[in-house]
């Protein structure tokens, strides 16, 4: 039984958790090991921070499995990468199934390579009847670039007269971004000590809750996703207003 779990106010969880999973090669490098072996192991820490999240009562997670940034790296290890991601999704999906957990993606995803896009979209589908928990992956996601998508869509609607131009306000912008029906993340995590955002979810955080570790993200485990969680309960979360303004968080 975790002690850390047993603090947590369940009244006041986040909806929402959203984490940039950072530090696997750093990782495997510290036990002389490849790059790739990082990664395995940072699936082991999707699993468990998964199964915590769902046990708990948290409805949505996003996790950055891979920014558009990341095809600039060695093919070996985008390929290695890509692999996974069919290898895991397969592997896991009795176990998200027997869970309840609904698998979700946001990303520019018909980009993916075909046999990626065409694993994550059967279970996406083998999973859409899930009502315990969103585990959302973002693949070959950028905010810049989701945001830019969002505009070019609003604008052609406006072009062909769908949409007027007076019309279009926060929710219009929601609607188009890849995240569209979810709430924003009440609470960002970053593992391994980088203390960035690395153009994820640039529109949905302007009122998240940031949390940095130096754990690397095979060791993130239960206990400092509670941690985490602790400590977003710890804040008191203000958006503007003043302290005295404030009831609940
Ligand atoms: C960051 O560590 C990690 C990634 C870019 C990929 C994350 C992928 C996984 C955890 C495995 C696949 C995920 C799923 C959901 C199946 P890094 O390589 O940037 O580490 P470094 O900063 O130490 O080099």
């Amino acid at each position: 039984m975790s002690l850390l779990k047993d603090q947590i106010n369940l009244e006041k969880l986040p909806k929402h958790i959203a984490i940039i999973m950072d530090g696997n090669g750093r990782w495997a490098k510290h036990r002389n090991m490849p790059r790739v072996f990082g990664h395995k192991n940072g699936v082991t820490a999707v699993r468990e921070v998964s199964e915590a999240s769902a046990e708990l009562g948290i409805e949505y997670l996003t996790l950055y499995a891979f920014s558009t940034e990341n095809w600039n790296r060695p093919a070996l290890e985008v390929n290695a990468l890509m692999s996974l991601l069919v290898e895991t999704v397969k592997k896991e999906l009795k176990t998200l199934n027997d869970n309840n957990i609904r698998l979700h993606a946001i990303g520019n995803l018909s980009k993916l390579p075909k046999k990626t896009y065409d694993t994550l979209m059967a279970g996406i589908e083998d999973t859409s009847q899930n009502d315990r928990m969103v585990l959302n992956l973002a693949l070959n996601y950028s905010a810049k670039e989701e945001m830019l998508l969002a505009t070019q869509r609003i604008a052609e609607k406006v072009k062909s007269g769908v949409l007027s131009s007076d019309a279009i306000d926060y929710s219009i912008i929601e609607d188009h971004l890849t995240t569209s029906g979810m709430p924003d993340p009440e609470l960002l995590i970053r593992t391994s000590g980088e203390q960035r955002i690395s153009n994820f979810l640039l529109w949905q955080i302007a009122y998240s809750e940031l949390y940095f570790t130096d754990t690397f993200w095979p060791d993130f485990k239960r206990d400092d996703l509670y941690q985490a969680i602790l400590d977003y309960q710890s804040r008191e979360r203000r958006f503007g207003k003043i302290s005295e303004q404030i009831t609940t968080i």
